[in-house]
């Protein structure tokens, strides 16, 4: 006791990367464990795989004041350390909606296997709830006889371009199947955040694990809510976007994941409600399973309501139209293309024969490597050139800040699909655009006297 305890993060991707830099922010001694070498001296140099920002310097700092490293070696940082986050994938089964549990359970093998000393095992990944009972029964069965190897859970709750921030600073902080030694340990690791007041909910292990999952669950429900009201909207003729702005006024609701327009995708939301849906039908709580299939299914549908509006814009087919593409990542200032409906979008235009040109500020090279047959161009100005149509589909900043008076001059047909009701329609239809949202009233273009007025910063 007094000594502080030396933590292990077993698994280096998002979430394990910023764990393992926030952990050593907080002060404490972390070594990271990862199985791929490359990405262990990358981390080891101060590099970051992926975009993230404000994680590269965390982690060059870290690096630099020895407190953190970073190893392939999983027994050698079990042995120097004594407080284990399990934070590897879940990913989706292939063909299946069950999350693959593989890396999870072999990676607490391999953490109670290699205990040498009394230590305590933290799960962070996002799991089907009944795993952590599992695991339980897995390290009872690996570790060494005489040691003390407790699992407890604790989800974890950031964003992706938000990772440093939600990890330092969380809205809550679950505490799963803790005893009063565990639950003290936990306090200790994080007692900075509850200092300033981040509020501790201690529960038993299935009501963590289950948090999580219905934390992404609601999330993802809140956005097809909107995106399904919007399809009403286009019909009856109303405004989206006001209404969204009306509702969130009432704090029962909030404005937060109101924005109607191209859905959710990334790595975490559409598998983790699939992963619900798998777990709750096998359970037998089916009334969730339903409820989850229409929201998937509303998400899916916004991606082909764009489709079928981009067919629209140019008349009737896209085959050999040039249409612009703004946007490859899954949302703003984030470089991961995981289940993106942009990519999604523009990969289907492509296959129906138009010429498709994708512009994205980080996400170009993952883009390309998931679609190598789609085109990239290197500014947003070489992407609307000659366009017959422009998508904006990521509401990256520098997209939406674009001078739209500069790319009517480039454009051949001076339509913008609006799939994330991002743009402010006055200005750019006073450019000379037409602006197209999803689920709003279509703003025409302007009558050219109106072009070249001053635009509001
Ligand atoms: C999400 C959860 O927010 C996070 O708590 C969890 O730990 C992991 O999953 P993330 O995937 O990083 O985080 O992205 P998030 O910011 O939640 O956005 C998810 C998707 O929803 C994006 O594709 C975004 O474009 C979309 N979205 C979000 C909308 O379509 N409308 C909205 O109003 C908000």
């Amino acid at each position: 006791a007094g000594l502080k305890p030396r933590i292990s993060v077993i698994g280096t991707g998002y979430l394990g990367a910023t764990h393992a830099a926030a952990m050593a922010e907080l002060g404490f001694d972390v070594i990271g464990v990862d199985t791929d070498p490359a990405k262990v001296d990358a981390l080891s140099a101060g590099r970051v795989p992926f975009h993230e920002p404000g994680l590269p310097e965390l982690i060059l700092e870290h690096v630099g004041s020895g407190r953190l490293r970073f190893t392939a070696d999983l027994a050698d940082a079990v042995a120097t350390s004594d407080v284990h986050f399990i934070c590897v994938g879940t990913p989706q089964r292939r063909g299946s909606h069950a999350a693959n549990l593989s890396y999870v359970e072999s990676a607490t093998k391999a953490v109670a296997e290699a205990m040498s000393h009394d230590g305590l095992i933290v799960g962070k990944s996002t799991v089907p709830v009944g795993t952590a009972a599992r695991l339980r029964g897995i390290i009872t069965e690996s570790k060494p006889t005489g040691i003390d190897a407790p699992l407890v859970w604790n989800p974890e709750f950031l964003r992706e371009a938000h990772a440093v921030e939600d990890t330092l600073r969380p809205d809550r902080l679950v505490f799963g199947g803790t005893d009063a030694k565990s639950e003290a340990v936990l306090r200790e690791i994080y007692a900075a955040p509850i200092a300033t007041g981040t509020p501790v909910i201690s529960c038993d292990l299935a009501t963590a694990e289950l948090v999580k999952v219905s934390a992404n669950a609601f999330l993802a429900t809140k956005i097809s809510f909107i995106n399904a009201i919007s399809e009403l909207c286009e019909v009856a003729g109303a405004d989206v976007s006001v209404l969204a702005d009306a509702l969130g006024h009432d704090d029962r609701i909030g404005r937060k994941f109101l924005n109607a327009g191209l859905g959710f995708g990334g790595g975490c939301l559409p598998k983790d409600i699939r992963a619900l849906m798998y777990r709750a039908n096998e359970l037998g709580a089916t009334r969730v399973v339903g409820l989850m299939q229409e929201v998937d299914e509303i998400n899916m549908l916004q991606r082909q309501r764009v489709i079928d509006q981009a067919i629209d814009a140019c008349g009737g087919s896209v085959l050999n139209r040039k249409i612009a593409v703004l946007g490859a990542a899954f949302k703003p200032d984030t470089d991961d293309v995981r289940d993106s409906p942009a990519l999604n979008v523009a990969a289907a235009l492509h296959l129906r024969g138009a010429r498709v040109l994708v512009v994205d500020p980080e996400a170009s090279n993952t883009a390309a490597r998931s679609f190598p047959t789609l085109s990239f161009a290197d500014s947003l100005d070489e992407a609307v050139t000659d366009a017959d149509v422009v998508l904006l589909l990521t509401e990256w900043p520098v997209f939406v800040n674009a001078d739209p008076v500069h790319l009517a001059e480039l454009a051949t047909n001076p339509i913008v699909l609006d799939s994330r009701n991002a743009l402010d329609s006055e200005v750019w239809s006073s450019a000379g655009w037409e602006v197209r949202p999803l689920g709003g009233k279509v703003v025409q273009r302007q009558a050219r006297a109106y072009q070249g007025v001053a635009l509001p910063a």
